[in-house]
């Protein structure tokens, strides 16, 4: 293939790829935008194996990885659960840091290209040792919030005394060693400089994460997200590939706007989610913060449940994670259905860190062929719950957690919530009296208006559902 029809292909995969970007933006068009992105990846892969810089003899290793790969990818689409896919994703973030240090430390001892002049083999270098920093920051982060969403590590944030400190002093380091490295006189002497700043960026990776309170992993995850993009973008300035420079730049850039939309609707600052610590109530230890909830929980069966659901004429359901662990979303179209024959309001209220990943709920609740236009944001219906008869909390509990709102000392204090307790009755599904993913115990549950419909999300709805019928 010759140069100028690799280019092409190269821009028509990166075309693909913005309008898949924009495709993804909307439940409606998810589908077109990730059929676009599957297109310009293949073209992208095709363009590359076959483009000029492949020649004839690596073909053979390149198909020998793409069959690897691409049947572990298969595998691993076939067989993870719904509820897993943000722990594959950040494993898949973690992998592309990895690529990026390789990559980083391969160019760096390959003495076949030849710099023209001094500064561009330095900026060669600076590329290589920025590559390298954000591709071991981005993996070592990557797979501590693995062990956190899969559950192997703990939610609580660890805090190491001092750890502002630490973070400026490897930041500091990170920078000397960059002008060890970039004065070396030989590929020898500047192997040392780079290694120990890999270490650093390894060290502050996992600090960084391990340091973020249980409600803060979404904006982490996505933050993960961006720095993937830019570790592929700094491979793609290591190897001078355009294409890869600029998904990554893409990548980088949607998830930095991810992360500041996650942050502003968690009302969390960037930086300090960044430096760590959040989700702490300040630096104290959540489970000293705050003060215990007390009382009684009145529980409900599903036959009152469905009786409430019958006599009411505004209803709003709060789906969380629970939902998409039972599997229910099937069931809770078909109760909607049938209340909205009836003629009761049903709309969906969606919190924008319900579940394990942004979109969640609306993928889930797509899935069922739920209409779009009942399915609506937190702030499009926060101020409607005093207006609304029975608010019915699926699998949810951090999102509807009123301490977040109540009490400063709460590690939660600040998030804003779905204001289920201020509808005239709300009734909450879960299995168990268990504290949600942050690890807070919700007030909610306590409340005179409160009602708790324990068991499985699913097999309870499939009783609602029975009664609504009988
Ligand atoms: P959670 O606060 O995690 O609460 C989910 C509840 O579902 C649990 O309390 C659990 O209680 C219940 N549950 C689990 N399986 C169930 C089943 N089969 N049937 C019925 N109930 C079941 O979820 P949420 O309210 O959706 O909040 C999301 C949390 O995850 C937030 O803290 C958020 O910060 C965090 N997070 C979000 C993301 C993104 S991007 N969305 C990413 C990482 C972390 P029982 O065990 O008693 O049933």
């Amino acid at each position: 293939m010759s140069t100028n029809i690799a280019t092409m292909a190269y821009i028509a995969a990166i075309i693909l790829f913005i309008l898949s970007l924009g495709g993804l933006s909307n439940p409606e068009t998810s589908r077109r935008g990730n059929l676009y992105g599957i297109i310009g990846m293949a073209i992208a892969v095709l363009a590359t194996v076959f483009g000029p810089r492949v020649t004839m003899a690596g073909v053979p290793f390149i198909v020998g990885a793409l069959l690897v790969g691409g049947s572990i990818g298969l595998y691993a689409a076939k067989k993870v659960q719904m509820t897993q896919m943000p722990e594959l994703v950040a494993l898949m973030h973690s992998l592309v840091g990895l690529a990026a240090c390789l990559v980083g430390f391969a160019s760096y001892v390959d003495t076949s290209t030849v710099f023209p002049t001094e500064a561009e083999k330095s900026i060669h270098e600076v590329e290589i040792y920025i590559g390298i920093l954000i591709g071991a920051i981005t993996f070592s982060g990557s797979v501590i919030a693995f062990g956190k969403l899969n559950g192997k590590i703990g939610g609580k944030p660890m805090l190491l005394p001092a750890r502002h400190w630490l973070n400026l002093a490897g930041l500091l380091a990170v920078i000397w060693f960059g002008g060890e490295f970039l004065h070396a006189p030989d590929i020898d002497a500047g192997m040392l400089p780079l290694a120990i700043m890999t270490v650093i960026a390894l060290l502050f990776g996992i600090h960084m994460v391990m340091a973020i309170g249980g409600a803060d992993m979404p904006v982490v995850v996505s933050m993960l997200n961006s720095y993937s993009g830019w570790a592929a973008a700094a491979t793609g300035f290591m190897l001078a590939n355009d294409l890869l420079i600029v998904t990554g730049a893409l990548v980088g850039s949607s998830g930095a706007i991810l992360s500041y939309i996650m942050c502003k609707a968690m009302n969390r600052s960037f930086i300090s989610v960044i430096a760590g610590g959040f989700g702490t109530g300040g630096g104290t230890a959540p489970a000293a913060a705050g003060a215990q909830p007390a009382g009684e929980v009145v529980s409900i069966s599903s036959v009152e449940t469905a009786e409430l659901l019958r006599e009411a004429k505004n209803v709003i359901i709060v789906p969380g994670y629970g939902m998409a662990v039972a599997q229910a979303q099937h069931t809770v179209f078909e109760i909607t259905k049938l209340l909205r024959e009836k003629g009761v309001n049903v709309r969906f209220g969606i919190h924008p860190v319900a579940g394990r990943m942004p979109g969640h709920m609306n993928v889930l609740l797509a899935e069922a062929k739920v209409p779009y236009d009942i399915v609506l944001e937190m702030d499009e219906l926060n101020d409607d719950f005093p207006t609304t008869d029975v608010s019915m909390v699926i699998g949810a509990n951090d999102i509807v957690n009123p301490a977040a709102e109540d009490d400063p000392n709460s590690p939660i204090a600040g998030m804003p919530v779905l204001q289920v307790w201020k509808s005239k009755t709300s009734i909450v599904m879960k299995r168990s009296m268990a504290s949600g993913y942050a690890g807070v115990d919700n007030p909610l549950f306590y409340k005179e208006n409160n009602r708790m419909l324990f068991g499985d999300a699913k097999k309870m709805l499939d009783e609602v559902l029975v009664a609504l019928k009988a």
